[in-house]
């Protein structure tokens, strides 16, 4: 169909199309550029980790093993599955153990591709010092508490906080739940 043949109408919204693109386009060459000349990251960094000789070991197998297949970790594998950076602030060695080993028992709902004759259902048959080493691993992945990645708010008390909390939060839950900052305020397991 030739440009000159379309409706007014219709040359308007191709037009505008046409100028979502053109924006896109140059956002991000502006953004790219802009990012290149920056001497820090652009987003703040929120996870971390220190690797013992065993969580070392770990995140070789991790790698060796297809979990990069479906997971992302230290800046490696995937996103099909979960991100896994920061999990050792959200799991426990326990957790992340039995998890490897009986994920089907061990999550709270569901499992997708952990489990008796699942994509992933190789991973609990694998040595027990390898997820040994694993789970180490996957512990020694740590996020800053307050971050996204964490189960913990941040230590400081936040008056926005208590005020969404204080209009927001139903009594019930009061009573139902704790308050996870006064275990926040408490110093932090290194
Ligand atoms: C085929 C894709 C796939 C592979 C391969 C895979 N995983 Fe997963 N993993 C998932 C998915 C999906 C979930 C979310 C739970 C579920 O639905 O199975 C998950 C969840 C997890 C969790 C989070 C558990 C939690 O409760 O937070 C850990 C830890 C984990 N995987 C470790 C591993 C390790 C270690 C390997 C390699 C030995 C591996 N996974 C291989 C897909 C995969």
């Amino acid at each position: 169909m030739k440009f000159s043949r379309l409706k007014l109408g219709e040359k308007i919204l191709f037009g505008i199309v046409v100028l979502i693109f053109v924006f896109a386009g140059l956002s991000f060459v502006m953004l790219e550029v802009y990012r290149s000349h920056l001497d820090h990251p652009m987003y703040p960094t929120t996870t971390h980790f220190d690797f013992t000789p065993e969580g070392l070991h770990g995140s070789e197998l991790f790698r060796d093993r297809g979990c990069t297949s479906c997971h992302r970790a230290v800046r490696n594998g995937t996103n099909n599955g979960v991100n896994l950076d920061g999990i050792g602030s959200r799991r426990s060695l326990d957790y992340l153990l039995s998890f490897l080993k009986k994920p089907e028992s061990t999550y709270e709902t569901k499992t997708l591709d952990h489990g008796l004759n699942k994509e992933a259902a190789y991973v609990a048959g694998l040595p027990d010092a390898d997820l040994h080493a694993i789970a180490v691993f996957l512990s020694e992945l740590k996020a800053t508490q307050g971050s996204a990645d964490a189960r913990l708010p941040m230590p400081e008390r936040s008056g926005f906080v208590d005020e969404m909390v204080k209009i927001w939060a139903p009594s019930t839950w009061k009573r139902e739940y704790h308050d996870l900052r006064q275990d926040a305020m408490q110093p932090q397991k290194k």
